[in-house]
C-alpha cells in the first residue's frame, strides 16, 4: 500500500510514521508513506495557497488550482492508480469496517485541508471520496490522515505482527473487546478472573465472548 499525503504541515505528522507499527511496516516494504508540501505547488511569487471566499464570510479557502496541481503531480509519482481522499468533517464516517474495505486498495492520495476548507470545485473535479473521522471539527486534516493510515494499515497482512490480535480487536466481532489482565494476580483488591488462570482454552474463549457482550451492552448500547 502506498499513501501520499498532501499537506501544508508535514512536520505535524511525520514523527508518527517514523515510529511504532507503521515504522516497522514501512521498513518491511509493506506500506510506504510519502508526505508532500502543498505550498510547493503554488506558482505565484508569494506561494499563495489560500484566498477569501466569494460571497464573503470568515476564513480562507485553499485554492482549487494549487490543490489540483498538487494532486496531478503526486499522481505521477507512481504508476499505481490512486484513490483520492479529502479528509473533512463532511465526509463519510470512518470506522473499522470502512478501514477494512479500504485496506484492499493499493494506493491513496490523502489531501489535508486547513483554514475554513477548500474550494468546492477541487472536490468536484479531483476527489473520489470524502472521509470524516468523527463529528467534531479539527484544525486540519493532518490528524485525520494519520488516523486513516494507521487504521487502514492494521488490516494489511503483515502489518500487525499477530494477525489474531486484529481479529479480536474491538468492533471486529460487532462489539467491544473483552477485559484483559496481566500480572499481578491481585491488584487494588481485585483478583484476575479465575477462569483466565485455568488454562482451559475453550472455557476462556466462552468467558471472553460473554464478557465482550456484557462490556458492549454496558458501554455501547448502540452496538449491542
Ligand atoms: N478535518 C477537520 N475535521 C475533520 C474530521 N472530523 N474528520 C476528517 N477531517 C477533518
Amino acid at each position: 500500500m502506498r499513501y501520499d499525503v498532501i499537506t501544508l504541515f508535514p512536520e505535524l505528522i511525520s514523527g508518527y510514521f517514523e515510529d511504532s507499527l507503521i515504522k516497522r511496516a514501512r521498513k518491511q516494504g509493506i506500506i510506504s508513506v510519502e508526505l508532500h508540501q502543498l505550498r510547493d505547488y503554488a506558482t505565484d511569487k508569494h506561494k499563495q495557497v489560500d484566498d477569501s471566499p466569494y460571497g464573503g464570510g470568515s476564513g480562507m479557502l485553499l485554492k482549487p488550482d494549487v490543490l489540483g496541481r498538487a494532486v496531478e503531480a503526486v499522481k505521477e509519482k507512481s504508476d499505481i492508480k490512486p484513490v483520492v481522499v479529502y479528509l473533512s468533517p463532511q465526509g463519510k464516517k470512518f470506522n473499522n469496517k470502512l478501514a477494512r474495505e479500504l485496506s484492499k486498495k493499493e494506493r491513496f492520495i490523502l489531501v489535508c485541508g486547513r483554514y475554513e476548507g477548500v474550494d468546492q470545485r477541487f472536490i468536484d473535479l479531483y476527489v473520489d471520496m470524502e472521509v470524516s473521522i468523527g463529528d467534531y471539527v479539527l484544525s486540519g486534516g493532518e490528524l485525520p490522515a494519520a488516523v486513516f493510515i494507521d487504521a487502514v494499515s492494521r488490516f494489511i497482512p503483515g502489518v500487525v505482527g499477530n494477525e489474531d490480535s486484529v481479529s479480536t480487536d474491538s468492533f471486529e466481532n460487532d462489539g467491544l473487546k473483552y477485559p484483559q489482565y496481566t500480572k499481578p494476580r491481585e491488584f487494588g483488591g481485585i483478583e484476575v478472573p479465575e477462569v483466565l488462570l485455568s488454562g482451559n482454552h475453550s472455557k476462556i474463549e466462552k468467558w471472553r465472548e460473554h464478557a465482550s457482550k456484557e462490556v458492549t451492552k454496558k458501554k455501547r448500547k448502540d452496538l449491542a
